[in-house]
């Protein structure tokens, strides 16, 4: 099915373009009817000339460089903090918008942080003036969606979470370890580490703690104080209490979250449940009878989280209605769709159209 959207009549480049996050921008625009004529495929000068096949046709990816941006309108960026700081600057310059997944200028003042289902006003509203969009980290993205609902409904006062994240997250490098792995493991019969794994810890039959780095003092990893920080950011709320595990699992693609949650106002598994509905981007996949709930094999190559697991916290007490203000559930979300690519896509359509 081809959606046509704002985004067709705009020159859009992608930097990372042959990234697992970039290739999935792609995939997205493409479904979205976006035309190969409108746009330009960067990635660094190792990748120059590769092609990279496109509704039909092959985009050749060129080399991102300050020149690249003349004519963009939207440069959507999947490749490191480096090159958004280096290269987002002079894309601004040119004229373009810039939708960046990098953590770069996620918690910069000026720079919206948007999932355009929770904030997304925060850019309609906005001048149509070239500026940096922040895409948020992806654990953040999928436990907000599954959480967003009942807030609106019943208020929220804090929450915990543990994710069981994707190899994935740490970039095509993090799908070849566990592959490897996975062929090591057959030929030896028992666990490796590839040696040109970016985790320190084999992936195939382990799961070990987030690899981003850990604070000496805080003993938060990276990712751990990216949910915090950047979950506060989008719901304007600097004092939320939010406490994550980050933990990496042996899976290819898409992260799982589990998550408690305590309401302002008590609610019944009915209520819950209900909340979800018509809330874009959510599912709920809640089938207690024959034990089926979201698994992230589900959510792979979907655009919509799951949710399902809904049950109250049994160290909490129900009330004389049957409900609480403590809810526990399990979500799993497509980290390189919702959590990276389709995120910067739907951002990159609500941007206001300006006429050059
Ligand atoms: N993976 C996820 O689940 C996820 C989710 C949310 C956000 N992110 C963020 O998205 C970004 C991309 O991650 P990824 O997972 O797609 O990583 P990846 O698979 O390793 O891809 C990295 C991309 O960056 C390009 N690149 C490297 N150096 C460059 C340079 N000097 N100039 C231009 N392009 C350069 C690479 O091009 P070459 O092929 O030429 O090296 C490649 O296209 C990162 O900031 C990451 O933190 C990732």
């Amino acid at each position: 099915v081809t959606i046509t959207s704002g985004l067709s009549s705009r020159r859009i480049a992608v930097v990372g373009a042959t990234g697992v996050v970039g290739r999935e921008v792609l995939a997205v625009l493409a479904d979205r009817g976006v035309p190969a004529s409108s746009i330009v495929a960067l990635a660094s000068s190792r990748s120059v000339g590769t092609g990279i096949p496109y509704r039909g046709s092959t985009l050749t990816v060129g080399e991102a460089t300050a020149g690249s941006f003349a004519g963009i309108d939207v440069a959507i960026f999947t490749a490191s903090s480096a090159v958004a700081r280096a290269l987002a600057p002079h894309a601004l310059e040119a004229g373009a918008t810039v939708v960046d997944n990098s953590s770069a200028f996620r918690l910069a003042k000026d720079v919206p942080l948007i999932v355009p289902e929770i904030n997304g006003g925060l850019i309609s509203a906005g001048e149509a003036k070239p500026r940096i969009i922040a895409n948020p980290n992806c654990s953040a993205i999928i436990l907000l969606m599954a959480v967003e609902p009942v807030r609106r409904r019943f208020g929220l006062s804090s929450i915990v979470v543990s994710t069981y994240q994707a190899v994935s997250g740490a970039g095509q490098a993090g799908l070849d370890a566990l592959t490897e792995e996975i062929a090591l493991a057959r030929e030896s019969g028992g666990p490796g580490r590839s040696q040109a794994s970016p985790f320190a810890e084999p992936c195939f039959l382990n799961v070990f703690s987030h690899n981003s780095a850990v604070d000496p003092v805080t003993g938060l990893n990276g990712e751990e104080q990216k949910i915090i920080d950047e979950s506060r950011k989008i719901l304007g709320w600097p004092g939320l209490a939010v406490t994550p595990t980050c933990v990496r699992v042996p899976v290819m693609r898409a992260h799982s979250e589990a998550i408690t949650i305590r309401l302002e106002k008590p609610a019944s598994y009915a209520e819950v449940v209900a909340a979800y509905e018509g809330f874009p981007g959510v599912r709920v996949m809640d089938d207690r009878a024959s034990n089926r709930f979201p698994t992230p094999l589900k959510a792979a190559g979907n655009d919509d989280v799951l949710v399902g697991r809904f049950r109250p916290d049994p160290s909490r007490e129900l009330d004389a209605s049957g409900r609480t203000d403590a809810w526990c559930l399990f979500a799993c979300g497509d980290q390189l769709r919702k959590g990276a690519a389709l995120n910067a896509v739907q951002i990159a359509e609500r941007l206001p159209l300006r006429a050059r």
